[in-house]
């Protein structure tokens, strides 16, 4: 996100993830397929058959089962496993796409605690594992689009964040909730360049936290979260750009006012709180009226048209009436 970043996106990173492997359109055709009938039987949400076939030949990382919830796959293309795990934003590891798959071998994601805490009746320190059962585990295939004016597919596996609202019982004060990272630097390298005030700190408003879309995510392609990823636990908030997606949560904190994020504060005037898509509304630095898609579309392909709150605005659009997107960004 760094402007050294700039004409460096659309370099040599591309060749290299243009190929899909066989195996993964195969895959993808097998849970499409059981989707389908899923959906033609009115039985939404529980295919776990269909999601063992999605299991990469070339993921390490520790299974993790979970139904694919076919409200939410979209017709596009699974971004390959490879260019999810290796194209990354994680500045703790470094600020280079390549640093996080590099670098995140040091994180250390078990044992691992992340206090819900603030303005809620039953504040609680969770155990990773008690977060990876409190709710059935989901497979939601969403679309990441970055701020870079890049994007990718990813089927994350999670529980809607709502599940640990409710159980927080946020009090009438709770009007905000802040996701902080984990800012450890014998764990993280990129933690000795001070280009954020870390801890990275995201957050969203209240119903935008509740809204259904919104996942606290555990793992991606049949697997726990790569750390590059953001292992054990980060948010994705499909409709909003990527940065708002906290990695490695260590806190969700509820408030009353308008949290402190790390790229708001870095540039006020770059990143908004909101940070919803919008094709409409350019980066300074950045048009955000077209994207790549990462692993699929290469340096010649016209680029293509990128959606008004990344495609979600048949769920989200109503959170934004009245308001002015412009002025809000
Ligand atoms: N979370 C932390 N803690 N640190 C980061 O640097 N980068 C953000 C977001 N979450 C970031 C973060 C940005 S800019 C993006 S685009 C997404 O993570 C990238 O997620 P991915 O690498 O899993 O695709």
């Amino acid at each position: 996100m760094l402007i050294k970043h700039k004409g460096r996106l659309f370099g040599d990173e591309i060749p290299r993830s243009e190929i899909t492997p066989r195996a993964f359109f195969e895959n993808r055709r097998r849970v499409l397929k059981a989707a389908g009938a899923l959906a033609a039987t009115g039985l939404a949400g529980l295919s776990g058959e269909a999601f063992a076939t999605m299991t990469s030949p070339d993921a390490k990382g520790q299974k993790l089962t979970a139904a694919t919830n076919t409200k939410f796959v979209p017709m596009d293309k699974v971004t390959p496993l490879k260019d999810i795990t290796s194209y990354n934003n994680f500045y703790e590891f470094g600020t280079d796409k390549g640093d996080p798959a590099q670098n995140a071998h040091s994180l250390r994601p078990r044992p691992w605690k992340i206090s819900v805490e603030g303005e809620v009746k039953n504040a609680k320190v969770y155990d990773i594992d008690e977060i990876l059962k409190l709710a059935p585990l989901e497979e939601r295939i969403y679309r990441l689009r970055c701020v870079e004016g890049w994007s990718m597919v990813i089927p994350w596996i999670g529980i809607p964040l709502a599940e640990i609202v409710r159980r927080a019982q946020p009090t009438g004060n709770a009007k905000y909730v802040q996701f902080i990272s984990l800012a450890d630097p014998s764990q993280m390298p990129g933690l000795s360049t001070p280009i954020l005030d870390w801890p990275y700190s995201e957050g969203l408003r209240m119903d935008e936290a509740m809204n259904p879309l919104t996942l606290l995510t555990v793992g991606l392609y049949g697997e726990v979260l790569p750390n590059q990823n953001g292992a054990p636990v980060r948010v994705v908030v499909p409709w909003k750009y990527g940065f708002k997606s906290a990695k490695s949560l260590v806190k969700i904190r509820f408030v009353e006012k308008e949290p402190k994020t790390s790229w708001n504060e870095y540039a006020p005037a770059e990143y908004g709180f909101y940070s919803n898509v919008n094709p409409n509304v350019d980066h300074p630095r950045w048009s955000q009226a077209t994207e790549r898609r990462i692993g699929e579309d290469g340096f010649f392909t016209p680029k293509r048209k990128t959606l008004m709150f990344n495609g979600y605005g048949d769920q989200v659009a109503s959170l934004y009436q009245g308001m002015n997107l412009k002025a809000n960004f």
